[in-house]
């Protein structure tokens, strides 16, 4: 066992696999790998992600490099499965959040015409096995999305709506006006609105009622525990009751998609642990998959097996295209939310192809 202790707090999670390992408890061994190496580094890809460097000096280097412990136990994947986990049931979904970037609408237009040519160039080919995408550029900028990704295939998303459908509220954007300029989606929870502009679960709550209240318009709702809730074990705790408290009086009937031709639903969740956002630590495909457990666990205790089983679980969090594939692979992990990475055509086309690949295996 090859491993660095490289802050003291840690000290007693490694004690913790230490134990695990030498009394033979798989089950903790894995727990413990799963919180040491959580954060491993990424590739140079990321560096064009302009965000990076505040999260990443926030937290330091608060963690270990573990990797034998993690790949000793990594071939345990019974222990991920989801309740009834039927990898292959559905489409994954791949989702570029481009926050508040590009800078002007010349340069996000270059992106959308670069986005247009290697889809239309490059994968017109393989569409059959294309998973769904969607682009969430700044609202100004959604328009010349709309047009510019004519014929691609690739949807166009809102970061954010409001939670009037019209009236005297300044500086706010309804549901149906993104609809109408032909938004397919709408997301709704993303950690930076809960934490930079106060959104409370309440807020998030209404915002989702009013977007499925628009025909046709399907929602991404994030959710995620930040590092100090990771480390307390609080993950499933947390993330289960923001799942409810975002979804209270939504009925089974408000989500299933009864136009889709491929049963689907209207609601996507995007699992965004907050520690990996733009800090380029990524969590491992095994901490997602346990993670993604909890979210459709908690999907089907409200809607059932039926509908949770087609819900689409999206991993967010400095996903890049090194990281898709393995990600991918896990059974619950039904497509990623992309950040960082998305700013960059090659990029986000590459991360779409990592995850088109996975379909070749279904
Ligand atoms: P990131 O962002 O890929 O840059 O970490 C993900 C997100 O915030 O949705």
């Amino acid at each position: 066992m090859d491993f660095k202790l490289l802050l003291q707090p840690q000290r007693f999670v490694v004690a913790l696999a230490i134990a695990s390992l030498t009394f033979g408890s798989p089950t903790l061994a894995f727990m413990a790998g799963s919180g040491l190496t959580q954060l491993k580094p990424l590739s140079a890809d990321f560096s064009e992600a302009n965000h990076l460097s505040c999260a990443l000096h926030a937290l330091g280097n608060n963690y270990l490099d573990f990797n034998h412990l993690s790949n000793d136990n990594a071939s345990d994947q019974s222990q991920f499965s989801a309740p009834g986990g039927q990898a292959g049931s559905r489409v994954p979904v791949i989702a570029g959040n481009w926050k508040l970037n590009p800078a002007t609408v010349e340069e996000a237009s270059t992106l959308l015409s670069l986005l247009a040519s290697n889809f239309i160039n490059h994968r017109g080919g393989i569409a059959a096995a294309t998973p769904e995408v969607i682009v969430f550029p700044p609202f100004p900028y959604l328009e010349r999305a709309m047009t510019l990704l004519e014929g691609t295939g690739i949807k166009v998303g809102a970061q954010n709506v409001g939670v009037e459908s019209k009236g005297a509220f300044t500086g706010e954007v309804s549901p149906s006006m993104v609809r109408s300029l032909g938004c397919e989606y709408v997301m709704v929870g993303h950690s930076e609105r809960r934490t930079l502009y106060g959104e409370s679960d309440d807020t998030i709550n209404s915002k989702i009622k009013l977007s499925l209240q628009e025909q046709g318009l399907k929602v991404i709702l994030c959710v995620g525990e930040t590092l100090e809730e990771y480390e307390n074990d609080l993950l499933s705790s947390v993330v289960s009751f923001q799942i409810k408290k975002a979804l209270q009086g939504i009925s089974r009937d408000d989500i299933v998609d009864t136009v889709a031709i491929v049963p689907g639903t209207r609601l996507v969740i995007a699992y965004e642990p907050v520690w990996a956002i733009g800090t380029g630590k990524v969590a491992t495909p095994e901490q997602a998959q346990i993670a993604h457990a909890v979210v459709r666990s908690t999907l089907q205790e409200m809607y059932g097996e039926d509908v949770a089983e087609k819900i689409q679980i999206q991993y967010g969090g400095s996903v890049t295209p090194d990281s898709i594939s393995d990600l991918i692979s896990m059974p619950d992990v039904d497509g990623a939310l992309v950040g960082g990475a998305s700013l960059t055509a090659d990029g986000f086309t590459r991360i779409v192809d990592g995850a088109a690949a996975s379909l070749s295996t279904y």
